[in-house]
């Protein structure tokens, strides 16, 4: 077998290591352009779990790069004068340069042809080679070349950055958030060899241009840099190498296969660069294709399971890369954070750390964080424990003069069982139950303002004295049985209305008894669904006489807060978004005009309902489709509604247009309550895929949200709070007297649990590569 390989980084070298450790009998060449010890960058780093998989495919490169390792446990986030540590991180350093000439030492052992100094620009010259491997970084001329056959997307983020080095030594990846005349730099250092560490700058394109960067030489630029993080240098300098400040290109490749040749590493896919991953990807890479090859009958059979199996794990990094990345772009979102929170932020900001790990880890660091959040909580006018604090799913929240006594609350969901718009024994049962399960905040499903406003003919709705009466009991029950509160949530279906139940279609027209539907334009939902009427001004008056009677109705009810859906692509929200409002009148075009409607119905609703009680408003943060709102719009629109008296707003998305492309996964819409929050200054709800306490705790913690919605957890666990609470020791929950037996015996139950699971995580945990080799080179005095 012949096998060419384009490129002689850490992707191409060690492919040729894996496949002639294989093949011993293969003809392997690796072609790299540059000379053998020629090299840009600085030092890369691995997990300790990607160090595992390396000792696994080739012991003696893993001995070697090991010995050549500096290792760290620790991250330490500087900000605002203040470092905060947290342990229990394992990951080691190595010099680019060293890992290169480790990796074509082995290869030249092993039978490998290296040839340097060998720029390859056609491919054609391999034609009698079985294999190819197109491992040419990250500007890769092959994958150019069949653009319209790998078809890669290439996105260039907004921030500028340049990698340098140092001989200033580190016991800690560091990063240094750093304050300017002009603006933030961040630094990103962590050392990779005895008295040289690796520094990655970043900053906003306005920041570098007020800092007068463009233009300068890569020297002249290094010596700013040391002039703004000449404090943490001390007296150390910068070094650089090709280090030119640039954007970072966010790559992925539709296909990764083109006949026998193989993209791999940085030419295929990119990962940011805080995540500390470009490297590991690559040689990981190597290990996937390897490893296809071993077990394949042929190349093409080979290549296939290699793109097929390790697609998603290469798009999982990427997404933790981007979620990192969007993070470190948006840093001002969180300058003026308390800086523990602020460090907190910087742990958690990629979903793999989350309040429950740091607590294991750093739980001095996390009991400062809690305290941070307890100061928060004070300065509202509670009286929090600021000493001894609960974590912050269980401190109270205020909105207007309505207390909750947590921050968990139930979502909004139709339960698509009313009887002409009457909530009966079900929904009595359902809220009942979950405000006794302890949750601070229920909200009603959609409730609907009329009956052509429903969204299916199960659907509640308040619009008559008998469904009134019928909510007046169920609110009446929640204030006497729990200390939840409970939120009114109005809405109209819209174009979305004469729908079938959910469990019969969702969405689907009613084949029977169904009723006309407006809308902000005459656009169906589905091709065949029914063509809504657009909205003339005698339907939007009814329509907002409607909202007020209705919220006059809820007050009535005695009902604690009212919110006003404009998400999901109902009424409300087809006037907002682009796509499905189409209007031509004041009503359509920009942002300023599509809200005008919501706002008409918001302010009249705010008008009516009691100025001491508290108004949300739900929105679709994006429409998750090409031309719809995006995060920057949802800004706007909370912005909107904030100056109309919105006290918070609930951050949902999607549901809006039926070919959306929304990107699911665990708490997937935190980051627009993120933006929503911290650009816009209002306090926000998130919601969306949360199903754990932990993560909630995160969401506070961190400052992306300031309260947490949970729908499907609580559908199939009503005391999912007070299962929480007794989780974290919050000994102040509510509960009715005659459950008080089962709320000691949970409580009791948890706190042994607690400290099992615990034991048993940390004694189950294998030491890192930092604390074994602290521990080797421990003096005998010290035992
Ligand atoms: C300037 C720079 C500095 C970096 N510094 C660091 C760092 O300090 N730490 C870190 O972890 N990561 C660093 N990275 C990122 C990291 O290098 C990559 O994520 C990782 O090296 C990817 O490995 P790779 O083998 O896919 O690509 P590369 O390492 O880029 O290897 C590709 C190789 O292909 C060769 N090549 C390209 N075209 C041809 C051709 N036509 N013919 C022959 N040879 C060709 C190139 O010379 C290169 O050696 C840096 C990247 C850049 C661009
Ligand atoms: C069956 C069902 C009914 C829902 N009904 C409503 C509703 O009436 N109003 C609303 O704003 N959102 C509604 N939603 C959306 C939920 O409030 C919530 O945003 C969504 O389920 C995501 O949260 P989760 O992952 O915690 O379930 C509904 C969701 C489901 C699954």
């Amino acid at each position: 077998m012949k096998v060419a390989i384009i490129g002689g980084g850490p992707a191409g070298l060690y492919a040729a290591i894996l496949l002639k450790k294989q093949r011993p009998q293969a003809e392997i060449t690796v072609h790299e352009r540059n000379r053998a010890d020629d090299t840009f960058g600085f030092g890369v780093v691995f997990s300790d779990a990607t160090l595992d998989n390396f000792e696994k495919y080739d012991p003696p490169s893993y001995r070697r790069i090991t010995q050549e390792f500096a290792y760290w446990d620790d991250i330490a986030v500087h900000f605002r004068g203040t470092v905060h540590r947290v342990g229990g991180n394992g990951f080691c350093g190595c010099s680019r340069r060293m890992l290169l000439l480790i990796l074509q030492e082995r290869a030249r052992e092993l039978g490998v042809t290296l040839l340097f100094e060998t720029d390859v620009d056609d491919e054609s010259r391999f034609a009698d080679a079985d294999l190819v491997v197109l491992a040419d970084g990250i500007n890769s001329r092959f994958r150019d070349k069949y653009v319209d056959h790998f078809r890669p997307e290439v996105d260039l983020r907004s921030n500028k950055f340049a990698w340098m080095g140092s001989t200033r030594p580190l016991d800690a990846f560091t990063f240094i958030f750093q304050e300017t005349e002009w603006g933030p730099f961040i630094a990103h250092a962590y050392q990779y060899e005895a008295g040289r560490s690796t520094w990655i700058f970043e900053t906003d394109a306005a920041t570098f241009r007020r800092a007068g960067l463009e233009g300068l030489s890569e020297r002249q630029s290094a010596d700013r840099m040391a002039e703004i993080f000449g404090w943490f240098l001390d007296g150390h300098p910068l070094l650089t190498n090709r280090s030119m400040w640039r954007n970072f290109p966010m790559i992925r490749s539709q296909r990764w296969v083109k006949d026998n040749m193989v993209l791999l590493g940085d030419a295929k896919a990119t990962a940011h660069f805080s995540i500390g991953s470009g490297t590991k990807l690559a040689m990981e890479d190597a290990i996937a294709l390897a490893e296809a090859m071993a077990q394949a009958p042929t190349v093409a059979v080979a290549l296939d399971t290699y793109e097929n199996g390790r697609r998603e794990e290469v798009e999982k990094t990427q997404h933790a890369a981007d979620v990192s990345l969007v993070w470190f772009e948006h840093v001002d979102r969180f300058w003026d954070f308390d800086p523990v929170q602020f460090a907190f932020g910087v742990m958690t900001r990629a979903k793999a750390i989350t309040y429950d790990n740091l607590t294991l880890r750093a739980p001095d660091f996390v009991g400062e964080v809690d305290k941070a959040f307890a100061r928060q909580v004070r300065a509202m006018g509670f009286d929090a424990d600021v000493d001894k604090p609960v974590a912050p799913m269980f401190q109270p929240f205020k909105l207007r003069d309505m207390e909750i006594a947590n921050r968990a609350v139930l979502s909004p969901m139709c339960m698509y069982s009313a009887n002409e718009g009457v909530p009966g024994d079900f929904h009595l049962v359902h809220y009942g139950s979950r405000a006794i399960g302890g949750a601070g905040l229920i909200f009603t499903e959609m409730t609907c303002v009329g009956r052509d406003a429903r969204i299916t003919p199960g659907c509640t709705g308040l619009w008559n004295d008998e469904q009134q009466a019928a909510w007046r009991r169920i609110v009446d029950f929640v204030h006497a049985n729990s200390a939840a509160k409970i939120c009114l949530q109005l809405g109209h279906a819209g174009r979305k209305g004469a729908t079938r139940l959910m469990w019969e279609g969702m969405d689907r027209p009613l084949e029977r008894g169904g009723w006309d539907t407006v809308s902000a334009s005459a656009i169906p939902y589905f091709p065949d669904s029914q063509v809504p009427r657009e909205m003339d001004r005698a339907d939007m008056d009814r329509v907002r006489d409607e909202f007020v009677a209705a919220a006059e109705r809820g007050e009535a009810c005695g009902f604690d807060m009212l919110e006003l859906h404009c998400a999901h692509g109902y009424l409300l929200a087809s006037f907002v978004s682009p796509l499905t409002n189409q209007r031509t009148d004041e009503y359509g075009g920009s942002l300023g005009n599509r809200l005008r409607y919501p706002l008409e119905i918001f302010a009249a609703m705010r008008a009516a309902w009691p100025a001491h009680r508290p108004m949300s408003v739900r929105i679709s943060a994006t429409d998750w489709a090409e031309g719809g709102i995006t995060g920057d719009d949802a800004v706007a629109v909370a912005r909107a509604f904030g100056e109309a008296g919105v006290d918070l707003v609930d951050v949902s998305t999607g549901q809006t247009v039926r070919d959306a492309q929304p990107v699911y996964g665990r708490m997937f819409q935190t980051p627009f309550s993120e933006q929503v929050r911290n650009e816009a200054r209002v306090a926000t709800m998130c919601v969306g895929n949360i199903t754990t306490s932990d993560q909630v705790n995160t969401i506070l913690a961190a400052g992306r949200a300031d309260l947490v919605a949970l729908g499907r957890p609580h559908l199939v666990d009503p005391a999912f709070t007070t299962r929480a609470a007794a989780w974290y020791g919050a000994s102040d929950i509510a509960c009715p007297a005659p459950y008080l037996p089962g709320k000691e015996q949970i409580f009791r139950n948890s706190m042994r649990d607690r400290q099992d699971f615990e034991d048993l995580k940390i004694k189950g945990k294998p030491k890192t590569r930092a604390e074994l080799k602290a521990e080797a080179t421990k003096p005998l005095a010290a035992e």
